[in-house]
């Protein structure tokens, strides 16, 4: 099946390529060519030479089958390059230099210079899939002005406080019927994936002001979540295979990526053009209609059709994964430590009703439930790594002058773990955020989890509410307790961290 309907959408432009793992940029300017003012130079920041600076395949070299690292848990190999060379770090990355920052200070200075459009590197299976679709990339994909045209109106629906906290209440319903799913106490298999029917469920209601059906009590998953899951699991390898050969030819890896895209896309158009319908009707009868995303988007944010759809597109892709997995390692951290659940539970009786609606000011009242998302965020840092800016001007970092157009990834997740900026880093200490509590003074830019600045994650608001008030259900209604045997955990990262196998728990009914 060939994804053709969205003709209207205009021309495909600057790709450039995602990830700290990945290949080639287009970006303006090759770093080598921009010579230093008299400091030191791009090449004198120290990192692994010999083969490792091969173009191409050096990166490749640190990684299995040919180095010990895996690279679906990068997060070990940054740690290694930071211990062996400081807080600044050159590596080659396709036929370019690429730099590691280490050092809170570096990251805001970065941030902080954030230019107009600020520039991450796309997603190559995204970008070849747009290319061949003939489709323009969506908000997450895409640079420069055209993500400057789409981001700017959307932003301002969605990072308004207000505008998300109306979806508390619809919220509150969709965790209800989550709890409800999950019926019983007792053991709880691949709790992950009911999770991520709760999020999809609650992005649905935000992208398309409907419900989905996600939520199955019986196991039984929907085709939105087979194909959601899928495109997310193919999105999230693409990064770590050997020979991208996905990029040349239509491989049986890449065709089933295209279903999986395709089916998405196509929904996505289906909710858009009956959103218009609605709309009309509603003109046409001088009916006012409802103030959500999809109507606002479509309605007042200046955005053509296609525009809106290719926004929607990237908040309901992004929406799902992320949250699900992010819930996922918070309630293995409070099973772990059941003192700080219990402290948690406290407030929940004293706010949270078992069953019925949560508004934002209850969630106002759970600064500790707060506390705990940060802090588990911290040990189990959600992106591999942290984001990527690459500037359009030249920078300065530790004395050395760095050309415009060098990729620097802000290693947040391991700063997340020194001992330097978190004290007894690998304890779930939730009070080292609480004011008033044994809080430390943290740098801001030491835990920046949702990114900052223009780019940074335009469903953060979102993805809190979601989150605070899903756990406030399921823990208002169940103790959560981790198998015999269990202690830890494994996790990689595919695109979000993702526990290695089906995560089980044990749910204890609460009594009153
Ligand atoms: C715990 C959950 C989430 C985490 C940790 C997370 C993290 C991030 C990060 C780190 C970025 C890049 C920021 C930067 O470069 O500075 C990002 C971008 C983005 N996120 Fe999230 N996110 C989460 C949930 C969500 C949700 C729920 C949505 C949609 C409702 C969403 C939609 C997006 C989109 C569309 C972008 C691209 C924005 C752009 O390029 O302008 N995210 N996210």
């Amino acid at each position: 099946m060939r994804y053709t309907s969205l003709r209207l959408l205009s021309d495909v432009k600057a790709f450039t390529v995602y990830c700290c793992r990945c290949t080639v940029t287009t970006t303006t300017q090759p770093a080598e060519a921009v010579q230093s003012t008299g400091g030191k130079t791009l090449t004198d920041i120290p990192g692994p030479g010999g083969i490792y600076s091969l173009p191409f395949v050096g990166f490749r070299l640190h990684f299995k089958p040919f180095g010990k690292y895996d690279m679906r848990l990068i997060s070990t190999k940054l740690e290694a390059w930071k211990n062996d060379y400081g807080p600044i770090v050159r590596v080659r990355l396709g036929k370019r230099w690429s730099l590691y920052l280490f050092d809170p200070d570096d990251i805001e200075k970065v941030f902080r210079g954030d230019q107009k459009y600020p520039e991450r590197i796309a997603l190559p299976l995204m970008s070849i899939y747009e290319k061949r679709q003939n489709l323009p990339s969506t908000l997450a994909n895409t640079n420069g002005k055209e993500w400057h045209a789409m981001r700017g109106p959307t932003q301002k629906i969605m990072l308004r406080p207000k505008a998300v906290t109306k979806y508390a209440p619809k919220l509150s319903i969709i965790a209800d019927d989550f709890v409800d799913s999950l019926k019983t106490s007792g053991r709880l298999d691949n709790l992950p994936f009911k999770l991520m029917e709760y999020s999809a469920e609650g992005v649905g209601m935000l992208c398309f002001n409907t419900r989905l059906g996600c939520i199955t009590s019986d196991n039984t998953a929907t085709p939105l979540m087979t194909y959601t899951k899928d495109f997310l699991d193919r999105l999230g390898s693409h990064f770590y295979r050997m020979i991208p050969s996905y990029m040349l030819f239509r491989t049986k890896f890449y065709v089933g990526f295209e279903e999986a895209a395709n089916f998405l896309y196509s929904t996505v158009e289906e909710h858009i053009n009956k959103a218009l319908k609605d709309l009309k009707h509603a003109s046409d009868n001088g009916i006012e209609h409802e103030s959500n995303l999809l109507f606002d988007l479509l309605s007042t944010s200046g955005l053509t059709p296609a525009q809106v759809h290719r926004t929607i597109t990237d908040v309901f892709i992004g929406g799902i994964d992320s949250t699900a997995s992010s819930m996922t390692f918070l309630l293995f951290y409070l099973a772990k430590y059941p003192d700080k659940q219990e402290r948690l539970f406290k407030d929940l009786q004293e706010h949270v009703p078992k069953k019925g609606q949560i508004q934002e000011e209850t969630i106002n009242n759970l600064p500790y439930l707060k506390a705990c998302l940060k802090e588990s965020f911290r040990l189990v840092f959600p992106i591999a790594g942290g984001t990527v800016r690459i500037m359009d001007k030249d920078i300065t970092l530790k004395g050395y002058n760095i050309p415009k157009g060098t990729p620097m990834q802000l290693c947040s997740g391991t700063i997340g773990r020194d001992e330097q900026y978190f004290p007894q880093q690998d304890q779930f200490i939730p009070e080292r955020w609480m004011r008033g509590d044994s809080r430390t003074d943290v740098n801001p830019f030491a835990h920046l989890p949702f990114g900052f600045g223009p780019r940074k994650c335009i469903g953060q608001r979102f993805a809190e509410q979601e989150i605070f008030i899903c756990a406030a259900k399921l823990l208002r209604n169940y103790r959560v307790v981790l198998p015999p045997g269990v202690t830890d955990i494994p996790y990689f990262y595919c695109i979000f961290a993702t526990p290695r196998e089906p995560a089980s728990f044990i749910l204890e009914e609460r009594e009153d």
